[in-house]
């Protein structure tokens, strides 16, 4: 094989990982095990704010503001790396709303009628059109930076096919100018349960804030239900308390708690060591949390520097999309 040949595997090999974030809600523990830690484990090479998306259900100007700042705030806390990873706020990105516009015209109504989201909420005449178009606003995010592959939950894999198809209709007509995305689901993202057992969610109002002062994170975790077993009886290692304990504690303090659910331990102690190893892990993060919030010009230029590179990526999309098309600057 020649150099070149070399050159051609390489480039074809390689991935790009883009995903995106709503800002529609403080941070939950659920949120940081089952989106923000895989997301930032992969390393991927766009991580965005997807606050027109947030529109479709945010509706006060200053909740918008704080959430977004709020989830700004909580990746860098929890570990993102602005030099690896592109950070930045859809709307700082115009291309991306460019882009959806063309994508309009070689998408059919018939495809976007097929969006889960979308007859989730039932009633044709009362849908909002940001709700209609979420799919392919979507794949305008995907598309723009030449994403292989989007990292999402197993609710989003429609969205990542209906990204695919908007693509593939577009390079019909105007030939090979997009990339098909695939998308990245992890199986065994466990669903974190929440207060109650069943998965923590803000629409249970069962979850635990990550960011919580000590004082109210041992107040929620003192929360969690439990039966009325006495304390000498054993304890299924199912429950709510050992899956959340074995999230934030070491191998070996797993493996003692393990036996002690075996051997009969009292829930009262179960939630006293849990408060201890979700504070001991949690404190750094919150630390920053609030050192980034305190000090957020330091996030605001964090986010400018991922547009201006954000928007010279999707950039050179949108020229190519623009020449197929015949609109040429
Ligand atoms: P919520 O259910 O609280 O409204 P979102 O729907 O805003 O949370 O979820 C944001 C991200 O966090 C999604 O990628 C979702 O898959 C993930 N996530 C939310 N709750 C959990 C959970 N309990 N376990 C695992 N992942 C979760
Ligand atoms: N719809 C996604 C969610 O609700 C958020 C999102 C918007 C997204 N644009 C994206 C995810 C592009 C991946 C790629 O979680």
């Amino acid at each position: 094989m020649t150099c070149d040949c070399y050159f051609v595997v390489l480039v074809y090999s390689m991935k790009t990982i883009l995903t995106g974030v709503k800002p529609t809600g403080v941070p939950h523990v659920g949120n940081f095990f089952g989106a923000i830690k895989p997301a930032i484990n992969l390393g991927a090479n766009f991580l965005f704010i997807a606050d027109y998306h947030a529109l479709t259900t945010v509706k006060d100007a200053e909740l918008m503001k704080t959430l977004t700042r709020d989830l700004a705030c909580s990746y860098l806390a929890c570990g993102l790396n602005p030099s690896k990873t592109v950070f930045y706020r859809q709307s700082d990105v115009p291309q991306i709303f460019e882009l959806f516009t063309i994508l309009q015209n070689t998408t059919t109504k018939g495809l976007l009628n097929r969006a889960h989201a979308f007859k989730a909420h039932g009633q044709e005449e009362t849908v909002n059109m940001g709700l209609f178009n979420y799919p392919m606003l979507m794949s305008a995010d995907i598309l723009a930076f030449n994403t292989t592959h989007v990292p999402v939950g197993q609710d989003q894999k429609q969205h990542i096919e209906i990204a695919q198809s908007i693509a593939r209709a577009f390079n019909a007509v105007y030939g090979e100018t997009l990339v098909v995305p695939s998308p990245l689901i992890e199986k065994d993202v466990a669903t974190i349960p929440g207060l109650d057992g069943r998965k923590m969610s803000k629409s249970y109002n069962n979850q635990i804030p990550l960011f919580a002062a000590p004082g109210e994170l041992k107040k929620t975790i003192m929360r969690i239900t439990t039966d009325s077993s006495l304390p000498a009886e054993p304890k299924p290692t199912e429950h709510v308390l050992f899956q959340l304990y074995s999230l934030f504690a070491k191998k070996d303090e797993t493996a003692k708690m393990k036996k002690r659910f075996q051997t009969g331990v009292g829930w009262g102690e179960v939630k006293t060591a849990l408060f201890e190893v979700a504070n001991r892990e949690l404190t750094p993060m919150r630390e920053k949390f609030d050192y980034y919030q305190q000090n957020y010009h330091l996030v605001e230029k964090i986010l400018a520097d991922g547009a201006k590179n954000a928007q010279i990526q999707a950039t050179k999309t949108l020229d190519l999309v623009k020449k197929a098309v015949g609109i040429c600057p």
